[in-house]
């Protein structure tokens, strides 16, 4: 798989369009998961689709729902943070030297973790009145533009490491994603949580088992 396999329909209902980009993750996502492809054409393809996709959600999507009140600003300030974690665990991936490490498959879990979230929340508060509340032939219009953007992105490129920094640092100037220092002392927090969690119910698996 090559990034010149990514369809790019030009046409269709935005709500139908932007799922089958979701359905387009999930493929690439187990690309990169096969040790019989070229993981690193997978790994660059998955790169440039999420961050188009994304992007033209933000530009055309987004503020056109929010204008026809289909969702509130909170919602779209939510689904921008989720955009803004997705390129931080992207960025790791991207970063992974080689593709037989242990570094890249747990930051492809990771990535698949954050695009897997947000996939269902944006289905579910976003999709869904959008469907409901958008006429067809808005919605077909509105699936042009979006398109045309993502496309757009995809021909130029737009998932390089130096892009990627770059959408992190303009999410971080604008509020959407906390300072780097205060990201990593808060995953920090929920790793160890995490590891004492694991324990207490390894230890009650043990005394229940007698
Ligand atoms: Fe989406
Ligand atoms: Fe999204």
């Amino acid at each position: 798989m090559t990034d010149t396999e990514i369809p790019r329909p030009t046409d269709g209902d935005v709500v139908d369009r932007i799922l089958e980009d979701h359905r387009l993750f999930e493929d690439l996502l187990r690309q990169c998961r096969r040790t019989d492809v070229d993981r690193a054409a997978a790994r660059t393809a998955l790169a440039e689709v999420l961050v188009a996709h994304a992007v033209a959600e933000e530009e055309k999507v987004y503020p056109e729902l929010r204008r026809s009140r289909a969702i509130s600003g909170h919602e779209e300030e939510h689904s921008e943070e989720e955009h803004a974690e997705i390129n931080e665990a992207l960025l790791a991936f991207l970063q992974a030297k080689g593709t037989d490490t242990q570094k890249y498959e747990d930051t492809l879990e990771e990535l698949a973790t954050a695009v897997n979230h947000h996939a269902g929340e944006e289905e579910t508060t976003i999709l869904n009145p959008a469907r409901e509340e958008v006429g067809e032939e808005r919605r077909a219009e509105l699936g042009a533009v979006w398109l045309s953007r993502r496309n757009q992105l995809l021909d130029e490129g737009c998932a390089s490491e130096e892009q990627v920094q770059a959408l992190l640092d303009e999410a971080e100037a604008e509020g959407v994603l906390a300072p780097e220092g205060a990201r990593e002392e808060a995953d920090a927090i929920k790793e160890e949580a995490k590891k004492t969690a694991e324990e207490i119910e390894e230890k009650a698996k043990k005394e229940s088992a007698g």
